[in-house]
């Protein structure tokens, strides 16, 4: 791993009931565009996340027609189940696991690629996991004014099969005015080189190197992504990967470029990430993920 991400200050934070990011590490942020946090949340934590994910891939029936997620090819998503789940726990297959025919090939606790989009509002194990004092004080350490969390996911990336995700910001999923989303990634499994971890350029949020690439949009519930700059994306020169122990939480910027290899060796890496930007800031109707008066977005309390 290159040098240069610095850690320090993290399991001081994790420790105390109230973490308050130190002067160095809101410096190190505003200058990196990500925060790695190791023990953030503890063994006990991870696991109950982890079995509850694994009952909800066993609680779902695969001939409820579940799409397959790609990043590579988003029209793999029926637009309307992507909308629906929204406001919904839904499961998402990986590319490599149907057949042409829409046949699994593989077993189906090891076919999903993620659950999406609303399990921290909808379920009490991911609510738990997701809301609380510890992530309340990081967010406004971090700027976020009334935070609002729209978006929960776990990543699966599953032993041999797990897919690539591209190089992407996430603001390109979560506009507002000014741009605010923040992206918080909890390792439920070590991440590693060879199971797919986190690639980041640190401090590819900043200025030109900053630019939002693209947007995804609703278009009268057509969904579509679409190209604001040719700014090409880092590469492994510039990029730098994030192995990290379970239990670690990596927070960043929504305009910073992050990627993640597939995963080709024996081991899942599963991540849960939450989507939070601020409430003083527009939050645009375009963006494809909108809550309905039935189930208002909340912030981490
Ligand atoms: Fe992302």
């Amino acid at each position: 791993m290159k040098r240069g991400i610095r850690r320090r200050g993290a399991d001081a934070a994790a420790q105390h009931p109230h973490p308050m990011l130190s002067t160095d590490q809101r410096s190190d942020y505003a200058e990196q565009g990500f925060l790695v946090l190791p023990g953030f949340k503890r063994p006990h934590e991870t696991a109950a996340l982890a079995r509850r994910a694994h009952e909800l891939v066993e609680a779902f029936d695969p001939a409820q027609g579940a799409s397959r997620f790609s990043t590579r090819d988003r029209s793999l998503v029926a637009d309307e189940r992507l909308l629906a789940s929204a406001e919904a726990m839904h499961c998402f297959f990986e590319e490599e696991a149907l057949d042409d025919a829409g046949r699994l090939v593989v077993p189906k606790a090891r076919s999903i690629n993620k659950i999406g989009h609303a399990m921290h509002d909808l379920d009490p194990v991911f609510g738990a996991f997701s809301k609380g004092p510890a992530l309340a004080a990081l967010a406004a350490d971090l700027g976020l004014a009334r935070p609002q969390v729209w978006q929960s996911m776990v990543i699966f990336k599953q032993p041999e099969i797990g897919g690539e995700v591209g190089w992407h910001q996430d603001a390109s999923f979560f506009e507002t005015e000014p741009v605010t989303v923040t992206t918080f990634w909890f390792a439920i499994e070590d991440a590693t080189l060879d199971n797919g971890c986190l690639w980041a350029e640190p401090g590819g949020h900043r200025g030109e190197r900053g630019t939002l690439r693209e947007r995804y949009v609703n278009d009268a519930g057509r969904l579509h992504m679409e190209r604001l700059s040719d700014r090409p994306w880092p590469d492994r020169d510039t990029a730098v990967p994030l192995p990290v122990e379970a239990g670690t939480l990596i927070v960043f910027h929504g305009l910073l470029p992050h990627c993640s290899a597939p995963n080709r060796s024996p081991r899942s890496r599963m991540a849960y990430t939450l989507h939070a930007t601020c409430g003083t800031a527009a939050y645009s109707p375009r963006n494809w993920l909108q809550r309905s008066a039935a189930l208002p977005v909340r912030g981490f309390d």
